[in-house]
């Protein structure tokens, strides 16, 4: 690609928080401590999780710097980044303050080819995230992470489905003429598993023509430029589903009849039953992972957490995929015999309503509650979405090989000591 320059080791690295616990050195992997995920709803971007398959991509000249959109479309297409971040972001907005002037920007833009930026806040979590914990019960084959792969930002880019609609493909679409099913993803970065070539990954192209879906490319995080970490300078974000699946460091799109073939949508990122193992496995016959399941974790006490007898402030994170708000969450310090609710929020001061149009549906809900301890005990999370669907009892029972998706009850220790605490 004109104007990237790749680096295939990991020599030039860019610098990171010193609160991150490292993973993995290279590819470089590390999450936060998970009591920061609790200080703040958006979770800060140097204290993001950061999940790589290889080194970190360096693109060095802007200007240069193009995303094609080929494959199975009309008008195939290169897009600049000053296509897709332009200057009509401004005018966008001011033209939104009257009908009158929205109309005039709706024809200046669709006129100019011009691409509307949107700001979606979503929660990213990655498959792996609570492998530890998993691979605890049995081993597991991948990077350990304690409970803080995810995190919540705010993403700023254009959509997906607006720019699909640049190259010949109207919402709404779910197959093209030409037998386009699905949409494409290559990175810029190299990765072993990939035989040295690039990471890649695909999503049904329903889902990428569907506005609502709200699929973007995004140039920003948490209202700054997207830094190299997180994909700079374009990146894709797919709300509701994996993380696997938010390619970072985009080259190029491409629509496709199969699923793509890489091997992080083929020999990765699938449930299997704990039956299955190394010896048995048969990759094909299950589905490449999309949305993440319901899952909540508390994030202000450690696994084992020393205290005095008495009150508890007890906090986490639940999120669901597939946009399914959180219902419930519920606490207990009886192993599951009984159970209380703690309250929910997701801005500060403004108690969340599942499902109302001020919620971020794409986004996690924070929780909190107060406990009384009078003596050691175990206290456990769980939360229910808005389908019902609850997390499961046992990390045992969803075992597989690969430690994906442990959605198991979160369980930490508390031991009340009566002195020198
Ligand atoms: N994109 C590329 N190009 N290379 C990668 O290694 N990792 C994926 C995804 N996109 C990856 C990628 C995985 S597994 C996850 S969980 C998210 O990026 C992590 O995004 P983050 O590092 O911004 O948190």
């Amino acid at each position: 690609m004109p104007g990237v320059r790749g680096p295939s080791d990991y020599s030039q690295e860019p610098p990171r928080h010193p609160c991150l616990k490292i993973n993995a050195k290279e590819p470089f992997n590390a999450e936060p401590p998970r009591s920061a995920l609790v200080s703040s709803y958006v979770t800060p971007v140097d204290l993001f999780y950061k999940r790589n398959h290889g080194p970190i991509p360096i693109v060095d000249d802007i200007e240069r710097y193009c995303v094609s959109i080929s494959g199975l479309v009309e008008n195939p297409k290169e897009l600049f980044m000053k296509d897709i971040r332009k200057w009509a972001i401004l005018m966008f907005k001011l033209a939104c303050i009257t009908k009158v002037l929205e109309q005039v920007m709706y024809i200046v833009i669709i006129c100019n080819r011009m691409l509307p930026k949107y700001n979606v806040t979503a929660t990213l979590q990655c498959a792996g995230n609570r492998r530890t914990a998993m691979s605890n019960t049995r081993k597991v084959k991948g990077v350990g992470w304690d409970v803080s792969a995810i995190g919540n930002a705010v993403w700023g880019g254009a959509k997906l489905a607006d720019v699909l609609e640049l190259v010949g493909i109207s919402k709404l679409t779910s197959s093209t003429q030409s037998g386009g099913k699905h949409v494409e993803f290559v990175s810029i970065d190299k990765c072993k598993e990939e035989n040295g070539g690039p990471y890649k990954a695909s999503i049904p192209l329903s889902q990428a023509t569907n506005p609502d879906a709200d699929v973007l490319l995004a140039y920003e995080m948490n209202g700054e430029t997207l830094n190299r970490d997180h994909g700079y300078p374009l990146r894709v974000i797919v709300p509701g589903v994996i993380g696997a699946r938010s390619v970072k460091w985009l080259d190029s799109i491409s629509v496709i009849t199969e699923e793509c073939q890489g091997f992080f949508m083929q020999k990765d990122y699938k449930m299997f039953p704990p039956s299955v193992d190394w010896d048995n496995i048969n990759w094909s016959t299950r589905r490449a992972q999309m949305d993440f399941p319901v899952q909540s974790v508390i994030c202000s006490l450690e696994d084992v957490t020393a205290i005095k007898p008495g009150k508890i402030k007890v906090s986490g994170y639940a999120a669901s995929g597939g946009g399914r708000g959180i219902e419930r969450v519920d606490l207990s310090v009886d192993g599951g015999k009984t159970w209380m609710e703690a309250s929910r929020y997701q801005k500060t001061g403004i108690p969340y309503i599942t499902d109302d149009i001020s919620s971020d549906k794409w986004a996690w809900v924070l929780f909190e509650a107060t406990i009384d301890v009078t003596h050691s005990t175990e206290i456990v999370a769980k939360a229910v979405d808005i389908a019902a669907n609850v997390q499961p009892e046992r990390v045992e029972d969803i075992w597989n090989l690969r430690g994906i998706l442990n959605t198991s009850w979160h369980r930490v220790q508390v031991r009340v000591g009566h002195s020198n605490m």
